[in-house]
């Protein structure tokens, strides 16, 4: 159905995809995974038509609908959920054309040929109104809202009163409510918690359409895809299973590459202790020969290798005092809601602390105060001797300048680091060389992240408070986070979902 033929795309002399090429068929359910920054996103794009490859091939089917959620964040309109839900999937246009026909043949003589003209349009529209189940779309929608973690109290709210991470959940509604030919979903699954992901993986098993997702995580591809698309190199390499079925697969094709180098590796040390041995003999100099022609020959098999970053570091403030962080009696309330009563805790230098709990226990609501951006109902935050606080959250990562590069966007925060110091804290956060001349735009979800991690570090930081800082990026860069993390000298309380990471 969608068919892309030897794709080539470079930006910058920096070669995104070489021949890549890949096929989606009707009903596949794919899983679309790679590292940060190898070109996910951009795919999506070219299916799309919103990027055109330098070279290759692009099919793609213009007479099938396609339901498009971007990683990136998205700005709607002011009206609230349940007509945008209306809006998008094409029910509001049915519904103003039926009231419109209706009030114009109640001022229309039944006996002419307008009122049978507005007559069959009447009927065209109500055929339709049935066909989008008009009269249950409301409940309908409520239904996909709450089990994205909607409340009753959000469906008279408007779009733009919503944070990013909720905008996304309204999008994502919409396509699933729009029940499109095609799904292409850019990483749906970083906003949600893990009820709503069990919810959209239920709902998810009934759509019958195609079905291609981006995600890092592998219990939901697990779950929703039965084929996996790698890119890997700038190619794309298929494989017929779900993640795991990925893992294990790549891995074995790994030791199988291992077993013949090392095969390869045996052979040659004996090809060339027989030189060495019989170089000077005469009667065997004939085979001596042939056999320094035969190691001529041999093709090194080596291991495809990405090239990878080498490590993170989170730069160390000053030492704090031993008593970082104490909360006491600390209450938040929302309406007449608490959302958590009476918190008390300390937390001493050092510590490296998870903040768990299920969506909507407030644990974003508690970084916030505690990081000062957000005041508690009743309670205070006390903090202790030079601390300096750092604070990540989804919200942060939505704050970037886009008409900055990735240079003026670091040299917009007041700070007395050097030109050099910045650069080489960019590069402990894997930005090195021409890089940092990127317009933000342009970068991948996992390169956004990480440079508002940076941007946060700018200022020696002893407390940093990370809010899912986890989310964009991919296994190999959440390592090396995590490492950084271990070897921090400061305080860490964090809050992820990622259970593995705590
Ligand atoms: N218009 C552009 N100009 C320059 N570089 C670009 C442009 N578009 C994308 N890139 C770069 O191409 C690379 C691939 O970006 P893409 O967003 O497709 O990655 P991704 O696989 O989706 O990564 P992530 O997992 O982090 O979201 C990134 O390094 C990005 O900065
Ligand atoms: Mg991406």
């Amino acid at each position: 159905m969608i068919q892309l033929q030897d794709i080539y795309l470079s930006f910058n002399g920096k070669t995104l995809f070489n021949s890549l090429s890949l096929s989606i068929n009707e009903k596949n359910r794919i899983g679309l995974v790679g590292n940060n920054g190898t070109g996910k996103t951009t795919l999506f794009h070219i299916i799309l038509g919103k990027t055109t490859p330098d070279r290759g091939l692009v099919e793609v089917p213009n007479n099938k609908t396609i339901g498009y959620l971007p990683q990136d964040l998205v700005e709607l309109e002011p009206i609230n959920i349940i007509d945008f839900l209306k809006n998008v999937t094409g029910l509001k246009v049915v519904e103003t054309t039926l009231k419109s026909c209706e009030h114009k043949m109640a001022f229309t003589d039944p006996q002419s040929d307008q009122y049978q003209n507005l007559l069959k349009k009447y009927e065209e529209a109500s055929h339709l109104f049935s066909v989008f189940d008009g009269y249950s779309f409301e409940a309908k929608s409520k239904k996909v809202l709450h089990g994205l973690g909607f409340e009753e109290k959000d469906y008279s709210k408007l779009c733009t009163e919503f944070s990013g991470g909720w905008k996304m959940k309204i999008l994502l509604a919409s396509i699933l409510l729009s029940n499109p030919d095609i799904m292409l979903l850019d990483e749906p699954t970083n906003h949600l918690d893990t009820e709503n992901m069990e919810w959209m993986e239920k709902y998810l098993e009934d759509y019958s359409g195609t079905l291609v997702t981006i995600s890092h995580d592998r219990r939901f591809l697990d779950k929703i895809t039965q084929l996996t698309f790698e890119i890997f190199n700038g190619k794309l390499n298929l494989y017929h299973g779900n993640y795991s079925f990925y893992l294990k697969e790549k891995d074995q094709k790994r030791l199988l590459i291992e077993k013949e180098i090392e095969t390869q590796r045996k052979k040659i040390e004996k090809t060339e202790a027989f030189i060495e041995r019989f170089r000077y003999k005469a009667t065997k100099a004939a085979q001596v020969q042939s056999r320094i022609k035969m190691l001529e020959k041999f093709n090194l098999i080596e291991m495809e290798k990405e090239a990878k970053p080498v490590s993170i570091h989170f730069p160390p403030g000053e030492r704090s005092g031993l008593e970082v962080l104490k909360v006491e009696n600390l209450s938040k309330k929302y309406d007449s809601r608490f959302v958590f009563k009476n918190i008390n805790f300390s937390l001493y230098r050092g510590e490296k602390v998870a903040l768990a709990g299920v969506n909507g226990a407030g644990k974003s609501t508690l970084t916030r105060i505690i990081s000062g951006n957000e005041d508690p109902t009743s309670g205070q935050v006390i903090y202790g001797d030079k601390v300096k606080i750092a604070f990540f959250s989804q919200e942060s990562a939505q704050n970037l300048n886009y008409a900055h590069t990735i240079w003026e966007e670091i040299g917009s925060i007041p700070t007395k680091m050097l030109d050099i110091e910045k650069r080489n804290l960019l590069g402990a956060f894997l930005f090195s060389g021409d890089d940092i001349y990127k317009p933000i735009p342009v970068l991948s979800g996992g390169e956004k992240a990480r440079l508002t991690l940076v941007k946060i570090l700018m200022n020696e930081t002893n407390f940093l408070i990370l809010d899912e800082p986890t989310n964009h990026l991919d296994m190999s860069t959440n390592e090396l986070f995590q490492r950084a993390l271990m070897e921090y000298s400061g305080t860490v309380l964090i809050v992820s979902h990622d259970r593995y990471f705590l």
